[in-house]
């Protein structure tokens, strides 16, 4: 999958931006505050239908207007002369927070059925608190992958969702009969044990992945290791442990163990990376557990996910920067990537060639070319 058209309105300070022609690797330079963070928040509401940031839609349409919107045509890894002309998607949000998303043309209900069709990984300043923010942020990250090579992952943890929610609700409650509890911690137990067999399965798959890109990123962090913490005591059955759990889910009323609790640990020599690295050390974490997921699902044939990276020279040295841009340009992935000077990018990447310069100022985007 790969973006070839965008075309922006009311993002930012982006009004209207159309960008055709779009090619594998797509730099975006231009001073602070010119519109290139903008450019690859709009690619994400295209492929997320939700900013990047996490903070709400309001601050990313563009002020004094009521709605943005984002089309974009994504060419998809199929021979067939249909799939070859591209996979049009679109996607408007208004200030009430309202979603509206169409694949091919037709509405669609659920983000899921937007995310399928455009893959994306984000790396950005704040993507670099994944070691040492909340397991909710890493269990997202994990499910990314899942979703990606595992089509029947989606519908199972839906499932759970309703579970937990409806379960929690009948703890709450405080008086519950039996029978009414049974029933949904069967129905827990079920799709908690399938997802998480999914996730141990996609585990397994991504740390050997992982550890060698960071045998390259990092060759002096020698004792790194991944771990999975299912979200229960290993060494019991998912039923079993919601049993022991009964009596603290009655008293403090909500589930205690479960796929919810799940987390991946980074250690480095025994010790949690996120207390032991410097924070340079953990930048290098966070961009070879990113690229590892990309590289896998390339792998499985599951497609390529597009990168989004936001100033990666104020990020990482110029060494390291290298290192990461070498890692995406072996992997074949669509990347946008954005920078102050163009020379910024051009000086890291292995083949200069290759690339597609984009100058941002003022919210107008242009495509650069020295000659
Ligand atoms: N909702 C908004 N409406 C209009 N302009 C905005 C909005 N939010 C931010 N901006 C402006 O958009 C500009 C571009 O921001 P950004 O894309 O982050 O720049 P940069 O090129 O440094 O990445 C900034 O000058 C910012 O003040
Ligand atoms: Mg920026």
């Amino acid at each position: 999958m790969a973006l070839s058209r965008l075309q922006i309105n009311h993002v930012r300070n982006l009004q209207q931006v159309s960008l055709e022609d779009l090619q594998q690797v797509n730099v975006f330079f231009g001073r602070n505050g010119s519109g290139k963070t903008s450019v690859l928040e709009s690619i994400h509401l295209l492929g997320m239908a939700r900013s990047f940031r996490g903070n709400s839609i309001k601050s990313v349409i563009s002020h004094r207007e009521t709605d943005c919107t984002v089309f974009g045509m994504v060419t998809l890894p199929s021979s067939t002369s249909a799939a070859a002309a591209g996979l049009p998607l679109g996607v408007q949000r208004n200030m009430a927070g309202e979603v509206q998303i169409k694949v091919s043309g037709r509405a669609v209900r659920t983000v899921a059925q937007l995310v399928e069709h455009f893959p994306l990984q984000v790396i950005t300043a704040d993507s670099f608190d994944l070691l040492t923010g909340s397991p909710g942020a890493r269990r997202q990250y994990l499910d990314w992958g899942v979703f990606h090579v595992e089509h029947r992952f989606f519908a199972q943890w839906q499932r759970f969702q309703r579970c937990i929610k409806q379960r929690n609700k009948l703890l709450r409650r405080g008086k519950i009969a039996d029978q009414e509890l049974e029933v949904w911690t069967r129905d827990l137990t079920d799709s908690g044990k399938t997802i998480n067999d999914y996730r141990k399965g996609y585990f397994e798959l991504l740390k050997p992945r992982f550890l060698a890109i960071m045998a390259g990123l990092a060759p002096s962090l020698t004792s790194l290791e991944l771990r999975f913490r299912q979200g229960w005591d290993k060494q019991l059955s998912y039923e079993a442990a919601l049993k022991n759990s009964t009596s603290a889910d009655l008293e403090q009323g909500y589930t205690h163990v479960g796929p919810q609790r799940a987390d991946i640990r980074v250690m480095y020599d025994g010790h949690l990376a996120a207390e032991t690295l410097s924070r340079g050390q953990q930048k290098l974490v966070v961009c070879g557990l990113k690229l590892a997921q990309g590289q896998l699902m390339s792998e499985m044939g599951k497609g390529k996910c597009t990168y989004l990276i936001d100033d990666l020279p104020s990020e990482l040295d110029q060494q390291h920067s290298q290192l990461v841009c070498a890692l995406l340009a072996s992997m074949d992935a669509q990347v946008f990537i954005t920078c102050v000077h163009q020379q910024d990018i051009e000086s890291v990447w292995p083949e200069t060639k290759e690339l597609a310069m984009f100058h941002v100022e003022h919210g107008a985007v242009q495509r650069y070319s020295p000659l």
